[in-house]
C-alpha cells in the first residue's frame, strides 16, 4: 500500500482525496493544514491522521511515501523540499512555485534526494492530447509551424473574494495566466516544443481588489521556428473551455469542447475525451497521472511529467508577465 499525504485541505487537497480513494494500492494516510479543522474534515471520513504540518507526522514516525502539495501556489517549492528532505516522493500542484528562483531551489533539492517529483498538469492526461501527441510524435502533421490556445474561463468577484491569498502577487503569482492559463499554455509548450522568446499584454478590466490580471495574451516565438498564441482570461463569460489548434504542414488539429479534430490531406480524424460513469475527463485525466506517478515509483522511472516541465511552464509565465509590465519582447531564459 502506497501511503500519500496531502498538504492543503482546500479545493484541490479534495480532488487529491477522492483520486487517491480511488486508486488500487495508495491511500490517504494523513492530511496535513494550517488549518487542522479543514484537514480533519478531508482526513476522518477516511481513518487518515491530520497534522498541521508535515514535521508533525515525521515527529510520529508516520512519514507517506508520497506527499502531494496542495496548498497556495506561493511555498509549494519550499514544502516540496522539505518532504524530499524527509524522504518523501512528491508531487506538486501546478505551478510548481511562483518564482524562477523557488523552483530552482526544488529542482536542486531533487537533484541531490534521489526522490521523484511529478508536477501537476493533467490535460496532458486527456485523451484528445495524448492523441495528439501520438499523431505529433509520428510526424503525422508534418513540419509544425504554429499553434494557438486560449483558455476563456470566467470567475466572479466572490471567487477572488473567497480566499486572502487569491488574485495576490506574492501569493498567487498572477492571475488568470499563472493559475488558470498555465494548462493551456503547457499544453502549446509540450506540443510545439521549446519557447524562445515571447511578446505580451496584460490587464485587470473586470475585477476589483486584486493585484494581477484577469485577461492577458501573448505571441511566443519557438526555437523552432514556430509561432505560438495564448490567450487567457478569468474575464470571459460565460466560460467556454480550452481551445487548441497546432499546424504542420501536412496536417492540423484542433481540440475543443472534449473533442481532437485532425485534419490531413486524406480525410480527418477525430477522438473524443473519454471518462467512466461519475468523472468529468478532467478529473479522469488527473487520476492518470497520479497512475503514471505511482507506475513510475514501482517501475523506477521518472513521472511522465516531472520538474522540467513545471519550470518550463512557469519560465514562460514569467517571461509573458515580464514582457506585459515593460512592452519588450522578452528572452526566456
Ligand atoms: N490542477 C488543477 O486543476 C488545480 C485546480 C485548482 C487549484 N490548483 C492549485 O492547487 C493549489 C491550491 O488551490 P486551492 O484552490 O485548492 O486553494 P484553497 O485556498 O482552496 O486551499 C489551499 C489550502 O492550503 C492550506 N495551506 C496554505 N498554506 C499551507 C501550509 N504552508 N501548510 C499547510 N497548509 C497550507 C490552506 O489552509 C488551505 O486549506 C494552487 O496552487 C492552485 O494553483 C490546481
Amino acid at each position: 500500500m502506497t501511503d500519500i499525504a496531502i498538504i492543503g485541505a482546500g479545493f484541490i487537497g479534495g480532488v487529491h482525496a477522492r483520486l487517491i480513494d480511488s486508486l488500487d494500492g495508495a491511500r490517504v494516510s494523513a492530511v496535513i493544514d494550517t488549518d487542522v479543522n479543514r484537514a480533519a474534515l478531508l482526513a476522518e471520513p477516511r481513518g487518515a491522521r491530520v497534522a498541521a504540518s508535515l514535521d508533525d507526522l515525521a515527529e510520529g514516525h508516520h512519514l507517506p511515501d508520497i506527499v502531494s502539495i496542495c496548498t497556495v501556489s506561493a511555498g509549494h517549492a519550499d514544502l516540496a523540499v522539505h518532504a524530499l528532505e524527509l524522504g518523501c516522493d512528491v508531487l506538486v500542484e501546478k505551478p510548481i512555485d511562483i518564482t524562477l528562483v523557488a523552483a530552482a531551489r526544488l529542482t536542486e533539492a531533487a537533484k541531490h534526494s534521489g526522490r521523484m517529483v511529478g508536477v501537476v498538469s493533467q490535460r496532458r492526461f486527456l485523451d484528445t492530447s495524448v492523441a495528439l501527441r501520438q499523431a505529433i510524435d509520428a510526424g503525422r502533421l508534418g513540419r509544425l509551424t504554429g499553434g494557438t490556445v486560449e483558455s476563456p474561463f470566467f470567475r466572479p468577484q466572490s471567487y477572488y473574494d473567497s480566499g486572502d491569498w487569491r488574485g495576490t502577487r506574492d501569493r498567487d503569482g498572477g492571475g488568470a495566466l499563472m493559475n488558470q492559463g498555465i494548462h493551456a499554455l503547457d499544453l502549446l509548450l509540450w506540443f510545439l516544443g521549446e519557447a524562445a522568446t515571447v511578446t505580451a499584454a496584460a490587464s485587470c478590466v473586470a475585477h476589483e481588489r486584486i493585484e494581477v490580471e484577469d485577461v492577458v495574451g501573448a505571441a511566443i516565438g519557438f526555437t523552432s521556428g514556430a509561432v505560438g498564441t495564448v490567450f487567457a482570461s478569468t474575464a470571459a463569460f460565460p466560460e467556454s473551455g480550452v481551445r487548441l489548434s497546432v499546424f504542420g504542414t501536412s496536417g492540423s488539429a484542433t481540440i475543443a469542447d472534449g473533442r481532437l479534430t485532425m485534419r490531413f490531406a486524406d480525410g480527418e480524424e477525430i477522438v473524443d475525451d473519454s471518462a467512466p460513469e461519475g468523472w468529468t475527463s478532467i478529473d479522469w485525466a488527473h487520476r492518470a497521472q497520479y497512475a503514471d506517478l505511482l507506475d513510475a515509483r514501482d517501475a523506477g522511472r521518472a513521472p511522465a511529467i516531472g520538474l522540467d516541465d513545471g519550470h518550463r511552464a512557469l519560465a514562460a509565465v514569467l517571461g509573458i508577465y515580464e514582457s506585459a509590465r515593460t512592452a519588450r519582447t522578452i528572452t526566456l531564459p
